[in-house]
């Protein structure tokens, strides 16, 4: 008995498997973390100082994985990291999983420092979304929150290489920060919307420092700052639920006021092949070592499923003491 799958094609030899969770939620989507490797350093992200080396899954072991994932009806599979664009090969990996049968999205999140050089071709590879961090216009605020390594230039011209490249879908991620960036919320909008990508406000989850903002709060400001917007039923794949304005959306995370644990679609791995169900959980199954010790795609199967008939129906980041039980976001990529 598979606890969490339920495999209709005991009813119909043809019908495809579902992957379902403990709570008959259904993963269609699919993080996939690329390196545990970052050019910066949020301050609210968890830092891990891991080099890649051979504990990351390989090239072909991502085929493998993705290829069992797409038979169990993950059809989205979004890239992630640490930075995905510092994997060497990021583009050809990208077009491997878009090629892989039952696979018909692939979507990834970048913190945009390399996306000058290489939104072309991430873009002909098959990348259809691109998510981009832009928490702030002002170098200074950049260099605070996210350390020396990161250079606001570099993030702006990649956002217009992005913007130029044409994707299906381009976004810009802010997670808001009291005292930081929640008195550029306007300014972020305005400048999404004359490059034709959707701003989106992330409330700030308990991984590392800063002060949030509840997204309740982040729409009157929006308001005071000159961004009027109405209730849309725009949804996506993500959590985001979104507004629409004079220029375009805006979409909000409240991953904290906001639960939307009920309606989740996804599951993650690590870059060391670690299968995590739940982004604020605290279990890993270890796939690299399953895949590297032979196992069939029913092994695979079974683990992944039994994981899932173990996934809590919520997270519990809202409560104190949280982030003593959580994972390194850096590893997990959000
Ligand atoms: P779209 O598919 O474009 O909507 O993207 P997404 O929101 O799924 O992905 P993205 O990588 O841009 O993540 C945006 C924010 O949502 C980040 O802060 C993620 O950590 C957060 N996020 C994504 N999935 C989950 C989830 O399952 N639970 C929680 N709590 N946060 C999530
Ligand atoms: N809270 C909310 N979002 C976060 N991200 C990273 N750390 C946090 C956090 N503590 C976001 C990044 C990026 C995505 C991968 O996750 O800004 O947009
Ligand atoms: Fe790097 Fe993204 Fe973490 Fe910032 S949030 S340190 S860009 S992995």
């Amino acid at each position: 008995m598979l606890d969490g799958i339920t495999d209709v094609s005991r009813s119909g030899a043809c019908a495809p498997r579902r992957l379902l969770d403990a709570q008959g939620r259904h993963i269609q989507y699919l993080r996939l973390s690329l390196t545990d490797r970052c050019n910066f350093r949020c301050s609210y992200c968890s830092v891990s100082n891991y080099e890649d080396g051979d504990r990351i899954l390989s090239r072909a072991e991502i085929r493998r994985v993705v290829a069992a994932f797409a038979g169990l009806g993950v059809r989205r599979v979004r890239l992630t990291g640490g930075e995905p664009t510092l994997r060497r090969e990021v583009v050809e990996i990208a077009a491997d999983i878009r090629a892989t049968p039952g696979i018909e999205e692939v979507a990834l999140t970048t913190n945009g420092h390399r996306l000058r050089e290489l939104s072309v071709r991430l873009r002909d590879a098959g990348v259809l979304a691109l998510n981009v961090s832009l928490d702030t216009l002002d170098a200074a605020t950049l260099v605070r929150v996210s350390g020396r390594g990161a250079r606001l230039h570099e993030v702006l011209d990649g956002i217009d290489a992005a913007a130029a490249a044409g994707f299906g879908s381009l976004k810009l991620n802010t997670v808001v920060m009291a005292g930081v960036n929640d008195g550029e919320l306007g300014d972020l909008v305005r400048h999404a919307w004359a490059r034709g990508a959707t701003p989106r406000f992330i409330e700030l989850m308990p991984f590392g420092d800063g002060v949030p903002v509840p997204t309740g709060e982040v729409k009157c400001k929006l308001a005071a700052q000159g961004v009027a917007l109405v209730p849309d039923m725009k949804r996506g794949w993500g959590p985001a639920h979104y507004m629409r304005g004079a220029g375009g959306y805006v979409g909000f995370i409240g991953a904290i006021t906001e639960n939307f644990c009920e309606s989740c679609n996804r599951a993650r791995i690590t870059a060391d092949g670690g299968f995590q169900a739940c982004l604020g959980g605290s279990e890993r199954l270890n796939l690299r070592d399953l895949v590297r010790a032979g196992a069939s795609d029913e092994a695979l199967a079974e683990g992944v499923s039994a994981a899932l008939g173990r996934k809590a129906p919520r997270h519990h980041m809202d409560e104190e003491g949280a982030r003593l039980v959580t994972l390194p976001m850096m590893g997990i990529g959000g």
